[in-house]
């Protein structure tokens, strides 16, 4: 997830019981052109491994020599990003913009296949909108180009984040193809889990924002508050120990906020945090009431 799932949330999440990690999206371009911002973002801890790095770009070439550098840095798998759903993405043709124009796909997925040995893996989504669901037929395509794996999540672009995620565009799209497709979508607990599962025939499952506040959702066990309060600490240090010192902090506030979701008088709290001048003074708002 974009300027979430950096080394430090990711490490966690690893340590938790993650299987293998994805990078946030990282812009093909801008990697090649060397911008430190995203070169940055490229970057991971050699614990991550296996780790996926997830590429956003829509020009064949750009992606393959931005896949290669990856795969020169120690990337395990690189995955092509074809459901991003932000406007300034899909004007650009890149992101979920890609699942309207399956042949600008086939082109990138034979070029990327050719450019790197490490498994090649794409994100789709259901489709564009309600009358152009053709998550089947971009999975047929992009197997029929070599790609490893398929990760669904089934809803359109147009649907953004509303309604539940119709998970039978997963089952439908395990059924199309014989390489592994992982579902996503709506899952919040390992039950959640288990049900996609059962319901979609997946051979694995991703989770998103049921992680945010919470990556013991990895566990699937019942974790302990003085577990989760070791985990948090945990987080924290990797955060300050791994990221420079105003990124630092804007991630220190935004994970101790979703951290505090659930505690009374959360809202305030998330004021207090994101009023904080220092990372010394975020720790005493959230742990004041921790
Ligand atoms: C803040 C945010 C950032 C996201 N960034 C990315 C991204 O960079 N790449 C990607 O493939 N999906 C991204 N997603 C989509 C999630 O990976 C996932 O497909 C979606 O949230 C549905 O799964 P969930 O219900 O488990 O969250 C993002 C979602 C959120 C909420």
């Amino acid at each position: 997830m974009a300027a979430v799932t950096n080394a430090p949330f990711r490490l966690v999440a690893r340590e938790c019981g993650a299987g293998v990690l994805t990078s946030e999206e990282i812009d093909a371009r801008a990697l090649v052109q060397g911008n430190g911002h995203t070169v940055a973002l490229a970057r991971y801890l050699p614990e991550e491994h296996p780790i996926a790095m997830q590429l956003l770009g829509s020009d064949p070439d750009i992606l393959a020599e931005a896949a290669r550098r990856l795969e020169a840095g120690g990337a395990d798998a690189i995955d092509l990003n074809m459901g991003c759903p932000v406007a300034k993405i899909v004007a650009k043709g890149q992101g979920a913009a890609l699942m309207r124009d399956p042949l600008a796909a086939l082109l990138i997925l034979r070029t990327l296949r050719k450019a790197i040995r490490v498994p090649l893996t794409i994100k789709i989504r259901g489709g564009w909108d309600d009358r152009t669901v053709n998550a089947v037929e971009i999975a047929r395509l992009a197997e029929s180009e070599g790609v490893d794996a398929i990760t669904v999540h089934p809803r359109t672009r147009s649907q953004q984040f509303s309604g539940l995620a119709p998970w039978e565009i997963i089952a439908s799209v395990v059924d199309a193809v014989g390489i592994p497709v992982t579902g996503n979508g709506d899952v919040r607990s390992h039950d959640d889990a288990r049900a996609m599962i059962r319901a979609t025939g997946c051979a694995a499952v991703m989770i998103g924002r049921g992680a945010l506040g919470a990556p013991w959702i990895f566990a699937g066990l019942t974790v302990s508050r003085e577990e989760k309060a070791r985990i948090i600490r945990r987080h924290c240090a990797l955060i300050e120990a791994s990221l420079e010192l105003r990124t630092a902090l804007v991630q220190l506030k935004k994970h101790l906020a979703w951290y505090a979701g659930g505690l009374p008088f959360a809202a305030r709290m998330r004021e207090e945090l994101f009023g904080a001048p220092s990372a010394a003074a975020v720790y005493d708002v959230f742990w004041g009431i921790w």
